[in-house]
C-alpha cells in the first residue's frame, strides 16, 4: 500500500499511503506510529474525511477552518473521548483534560503563572542547567557519543523540576523520568478506544501501569503542597505561585487535589515536548551547516561565548527562527484532536455531530498548499516579512485559539537558552548510519533517539 512515487522528502518522513488503509492496518499502523496513517491526499487537500466503525473523521487543513474550530466556534468543539481515555489516567483533571467552566476558571488562574513577567524568574534556573550538561559533556572522551534525546528529556526535566519544586526537585524528577517515558510507550489508542468500550475494559495493561507509575508522584506532590500550603514560607516557586494563584473574576484558589493535577499536567506537558523539539533541533543543524554557521555568527556576536540572560532572549532573532522552522517540521504535538458537539460546516463539508476533527500540525506544517517546497529547511520562512505573508492558523508547534498551550513563552525561552548556552559550547554530529525515524505517540519522538557527538568548538 505504500505508495514510493511519492516524492521522497528531503528529510527523514514516513512515506504517506495513496488511498484508504484497510481498518486492520490502520489500526496496526496507528498504534505503531500515529504520523504514518495520514495519507498523501491529507498534504494537498483542505479537508479529508473517512468513516470508522460509522463514525466520521476528518483531517483539516484549511486555516479558515481550522479558525473555526478552534477559536470562532471552539464552544462546539470538546477534546476527543480518546484523547481522554489515552491521558485522563495519566494527568487527572488538569487543564489539557478538563473542558468547560472549570477549564476556564482555571486557565485564568493560572495564567499569570505562565506570563512573560513569571518567565524572566525562571531564565537563571535554564541557564543553570544548560551550563551544568555543558560542563557534563566536557568530561566525554574525545569522538564520544551521547543520546541527545535523552540529555534534551533529562535536563528539560531538571529544568521543569525546579521551577515548580526549588530544592525539592530531584526526587520528583527521578520519579517522573521512569513513569513518564514508560507511559508514552504504553498509552497508545488500540481498537477497543474507537469501538467505545469502557476505558477500564479497553487498557487494562495500560490502566495498572499508568497507575502505578504516577501514584508515587501524586504522594509526593500532596505532601509538598501540604507542606507549603501550611504557611511555612517555601521559595517562589512554580508550586507556591499555584497555591497562591486566585482567579481574579472569584477571587477564589484551587485545591490540593486540583493543583495535583496541574501540576503532574504541566510536567508531563512542559518537558517531553520541549526535550523533543530540542532533539530535532539538533538534528537539523547537524544537516545543515550553512544554517548552523548563521546560527553561530548570531551567537558570537550577540553573546560573544557567555549564557543568555532573560534581557537576551528579543536579541536572537536567527535563534529563534531555527527553533521555528524546526518545531515546523517536527512538530512535538504531531496531532490536536476534537470532538464536534453539533453539527457544523467545515471547508464546505457537513461535520456531523460526533464526528472527530483532527487538526494536523505534522500535516499542515508540510502542506502543499501552504508551504513552498515544504520538505526544505529554512528558517527565513519565520522572518516578520514571511510571517506577516502567511495566514494565521497555518503553523500552529502550540496550537491556537482559547486552548493554546500555556506554556508557550516558558517553551521558546527554555528552547532558547539551552539553544544558545550550547550551540556555544558545542556542534553535534549525527553519528553516521544513526538511523532518524520520527515516531508520533503522544508526542513526536525519534524512534531510535539521536546518537551525536558534541565536538567542542574552538
Ligand atoms: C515545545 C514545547 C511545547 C509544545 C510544542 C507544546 C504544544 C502544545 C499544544 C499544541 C497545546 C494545545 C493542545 C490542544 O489544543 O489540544 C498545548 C497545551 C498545553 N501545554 Fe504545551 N507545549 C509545549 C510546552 C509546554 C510547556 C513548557 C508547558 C508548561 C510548563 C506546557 C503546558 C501546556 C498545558 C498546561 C496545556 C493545556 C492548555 C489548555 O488547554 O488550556 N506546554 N501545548
Amino acid at each position: 500500500m505504500l505508495d514510493e512515487s511519492f516524492e521522497t522528502p528531503v528529510l527523514p518522513a514516513p512515506v504517506p499511503h495513496h488511498g484508504r488503509l484497510p481498518l486492520f492496518r490502520f489500526f496496526r499502523i496507528l498504534r505503531d506510529n500515529m504520523i504514518a496513517t495520514y495519507s498523501a491526499e491529507a498534504y494537498e487537500s483542505e479537508i479529508v474525511e473517512r468513516k470508522i466503525f460509522g463514525r466520521c473523521r476528518f483531517i483539516v487543513s484549511q486555516p479558515a477552518a481550522i479558525k473555526r474550530v478552534l477559536l470562532d466556534n471552539a464552544a462546539g468543539y470538546r477534546k476527543t473521548e480518546i484523547t481522554r481515555r489515552i491521558l485522563e489516567p495519566g494527568l487527572g483533571k488538569g487543564l489539557i483534560t478538563s473542558e468547560g467552566e472549570t477549564w476556564r476558571r482555571h486557565r485564568r488562574t493560572m495564567s499569570a503563572s505562565f506570563g512573560h513577567g513569571s518567565i524572566s524568574a525562571y531564565t537563571p534556573i535554564m541557564s543553570g542547567a544548560a551550563q551544568e550538561l555543558a560542563a557534563e559533556w566536557s568530561s566525554l572522551g574525545a569522538g564520544a557519543a551521547v543520546d541527545v534525546a535523552r540529555a534534551m528529556s533529562k535536563v528539560t526535566l531538571h529544568i521543569i523540576s525546579r521551577t515548580m519544586f526549588s530544592t525539592d526537585s530531584d526526587v520528583m524528577g527521578d520519579i517522573i523520568e521512569q513513569g513518564a517515558g514508560r507511559y508514552q510507550a504504553e498509552m497508545r489508542p488500540n481498537i477497543m478506544d474507537f469501538l467505545g468500550f469502557p476505558a477500564w475494559l479497553a487498557g487494562l495493561p495500560r490502566f495498572g501501569i499508568a497507575d502505578r507509575a504516577l501514584r508515587k508522584f501524586d504522594a509526593q506532590i500532596d505532601r509538598l503542597i501540604a507542606s507549603r500550603s501550611s504557611g511555612s514560607g517555601g521559595p517562589r516557586d512554580l508550586l507556591s505561585r499555584l497555591i497562591a494563584a486566585r482567579d481574579e473574576q472569584t477571587g477564589g484558589g484551587m485545591t490540593a487535589e486540583e493543583l495535583r493535577d496541574h501540576v503532574i499536567t504541566i510536567f508531563m506537558a512542559g518537558h517531553e515536548t520541549t526535550a523533543m523539539a530540542m532533539t530535532w533541533i539538533w538534528y537539523l543543524l547537524s544537516q545543515h551547516p550553512r544554517e548552523e554557521a548563521k546560527l553561530h555568527a548570531e551567537l558570537a556576536s550577540v553573546l560573544g561565548g557567555r549564557p543568555p540572560t532573560d534581557e537576551d532572549l528579543g536579541k536572537l532573532p536567527y535563534t529563534r527562527m531555527v527553533i521555528e522552522e524546526s518545531m515546523r517540521l517536527y512538530p512535538p504535538v504531531h496531532t490536536i484532536a476534537r470532538e464536534a458537539l453539533a453539527d457544523d460546516v467545515l471547508s464546505g463539508r457537513r461535520v456531523p455531530k460526533g464526528s472527530s476533527v483532527l487538526i494536523v500540525p505534522w500535516v499542515l506544517h508540510r502542506h502543499r498548499l501552504l508551504w513552498q517546497d515544504p520538505g526544505r529547511f529554512l528558517p527565513e520562512r519565520f522572518s516578520a516579512t514571511c510571517c506577516a505573508a502567511r495566514p494565521r492558523f497555518s503553523y500552529l508547534p502550540f496550537g491556537d485559539g482559547r486552548r493554546i498551550c500555556i506554556g508557550a513563552a516558558f517553551a521558546m525561552a527554555e528552547a532558547t537558552v539551552l539553544l544558545a548556552t550550547l550551540a556555544q559550547r558545542y556542534r553535534l554530529q549525527l553519528v553516521p548510519g544513526h538511523p532518524v525515524e520520527p515516531l508520533g505517540l503522544i508526542t513526536l519522538r525519534a524512534r531510535y533517539g539521536m546518537q551525536m557527538t558534541p565536538t567542542p568548538r574552538a
